[in-house]
């Protein structure tokens, strides 16, 4: 079996109780403006290995260390490029986090063994009162079992996670839906290794060029999580640019832009209004969709710019096979 013992998995509201399970050495899901993380204090390297034993996830995987203030940036970093610098001051506190060389104080399970770190600082309200409270950077993957959707309610993570970590920090529905733009600042000009809730075109308005990453190449190798399939509901998703691709049977769940014929033949349908709500929406619904026993959804895809980058990368991930 590869379940660690069950344990009882407390809910809370309260941000100072929260962090003292992780204190303690204990892992806490808390809210985010992006998804729900999971997370340990960075300076006990035994309960960051826990987080890869609840989630299941491959020890390659890097972790990102999460902030309450700019001062403890350099607790965490060895160096902030003036890019870098420019970012922090712009999108901070934002889902943005930014690739820096690594404080050698920082344990190497972390980082997955690289020498560079991910630094953000959450936005949310009750991550920052969290984050204050643990009073230690924390490294937190998104809260769900590997390989799954990331989650954007807390019910979410207990469908995941119940049993598996000592804490959940109950926030509500998180703001954006997809993660953090993932930038590597160690490079000149910077490189996109994720895209998320931060746009290429926002990024480039502050620091000029930036360069996207392809996810098949270079930058897979620098960032691993991207090498490994993701975001992904249990049932198939097939992605589609016009609903007329659209075959229908009982079992068949549909979300896009455009209108589907015949929206009452599908077991879930989620039309959505703008390209905001189908990334604060899409989690969500492929959670749905496989708590309703679709065995096929049909997502649509968004022009490729703005959000819609992120958007249809995290399509294109749930789609692998
Ligand atoms: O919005 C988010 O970023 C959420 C919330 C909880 O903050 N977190 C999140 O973490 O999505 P995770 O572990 O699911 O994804 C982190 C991504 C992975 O693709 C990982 O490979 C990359 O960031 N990453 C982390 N540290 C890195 C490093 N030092 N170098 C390159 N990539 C790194
Ligand atoms: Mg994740």
């Amino acid at each position: 079996m590869d379940h660690p013992s069950l344990m009882d998995t407390v809910r809370t509201s309260s941000p100072t109780d929260a962090a003292s399970f992780l204190r303690r050495g204990q892992l806490v899901a808390f809210p985010t403006e992006t998804v729900y993380g999971l997370g340990a204090d960075v300076f006990q390297p035994e309960a960051v290995e826990s987080i890869f034993e609840a989630k299941g996830r491959p020890a390659d995987n890097p972790l990102i260390v999460h902030l309450a203030t700019l001062a403890q940036v350099p607790a965490v970093a060895a160096e902030v490029p003036t890019t870098a610098n420019r970012l922090l001051e712009h999108f901070s506190p934002g889902p943005l986090t930014l690739i820096l060389p690594k404080h050698p104080d920082v344990p190497s399970v972390v980082t997955a063994g690289l020498d560079t770190v991910g630094v953000r600082l959450p936005r949310h309200e009750a991550a920052r009162a969290f984050l204050r409270a643990c009073d230690t950077p924390v490294a937190a993957p998104s809260a769900n079992r590997s390989g799954r959707p990331s989650p954007t309610t807390w019910e979410a993570v207990a469908e995941d996670l119940d049993g598996r970590i000592a804490c959940i920090l109950q926030g509500g529905r998180t703001e954006a839906g997809v993660e953090s733009t993932v930038l590597d600042c160690t490079t000149d000009p910077p490189v996109v290794l994720r895209p998320g809730a931060v746009s290429v075109e926002a990024l480039e308005g502050i620091v000029g060029a930036v360069r996207v990453g392809d996810s098949e190449g270079d930058e897979a190798a620098k960032s691993p999580g991207t090498r490994h399939r993701h975001y992904a509901p249990t049932a198939r998703v097939h992605l589609i640019q016009e609903p007329a691709e659209v075959e229908q049977s009982a079992a068949v769940g549909y979300i896009g832009l455009s209108e589907p014929d015949r929206k009452a033949a599908f077991r879930d349908c989620h039309v959505v209004p703008d390209v905001e709500t189908y990334a604060r929406d899409l989690f969500h619904f492929f959670r749905e969709c496989d708590r309703s026993g679709c065995t096929m959804i049909f997502a649509q895809t968004v022009p490729d710019d703005g959000l819609g980058r992120a958007l249809n990368d995290r399509l294109r991930r749930a789609a692998a096979r």
